[in-house]
């Protein structure tokens, strides 16, 4: 809550992130199929260089949209070069923020999905940032919320998944991830 001080993942760690090998145990297909389909608008929230970005811009296909939020613009750029590379870019909008700041988004609900994987836990104003996420997610909206096990304990992820409560979203299911915690929830229809 409020101004806590965190630490942001460092752009070299942003390149392991990314190796190929990390799919043996977080395949973002396996993970994310089931909720990410073709002409959807998705909100990733610290995509980091992309490792669920440009599988999600594969789900949306041609008529959906991948918005990448990140502090990082060194993030962002390894990010899109990525996605040129497999002419993916025309599907994903890189959103650089500043934290605490507020969202530079349309001021309405726009997301049928949004991914936090391995985020909120470096956000010092999570509380806020969830609000505004709420209020940019349609109706019926998805949020796959995850942290790393050895960084995050059990009683953090919980106190996060309360905020997301309190904003609104209802816990629907707790997917297994190896080492991971996870949670899915909606936004239900009012
Ligand atoms: C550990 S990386 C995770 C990257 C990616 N989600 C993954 O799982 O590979 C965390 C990312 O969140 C970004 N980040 C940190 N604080 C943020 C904030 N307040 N808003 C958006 N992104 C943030 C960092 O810059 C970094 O790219």
């Amino acid at each position: 809550m409020g101004n806590k001080k965190v630490h942001t993942c460092p752009l070299w760690a942003g390149y392991l992130l990314i190796c190929p090998l990390r799919r043996l145990i977080q395949n973002p297909e396996k993970i994310l199929s089931p909720y990410v389909k073709p002409g959807m608008k998705v909100l990733d929230i610290g995509p980091g260089m992309g490792f669920f970005s440009l599988p999600m811009a594969r789900m949306v296909g041609e008529d959906g949209k991948v918005f990448c939020v990140d502090i990082q613009e060194g993030m962002l750029s390894a990010l899109m070069k990525r996605a040129a590379r497999e002419g993916l870019d025309k599907r994903i909008e890189p959103v650089l923020i500043n934290p605490g700041a507020g969202l530079p988004l349309p001021d309405e609900p726009l997301f049928d999905f949004c991914l936090a994987f391995a985020v909120l836990h470096e956000v010092g104003e999570k509380e806020l940032l969830i609000s505004e996420i709420s209020g940019r997610m349609k109706q019926g909206g998805l949020f796959y919320y995850a942290e790393p096990k050895g960084h995050v304990k059990k009683r953090d992820f919980e106190m996060t998944l309360g905020f997301l409560e309190k904003a609104g979203f209802v816990l629907k299911e707790r997917p297994k991830v190896m080492r991971s915690h996870a949670a899915m929830l909606l936004l239900p229809v009012v």
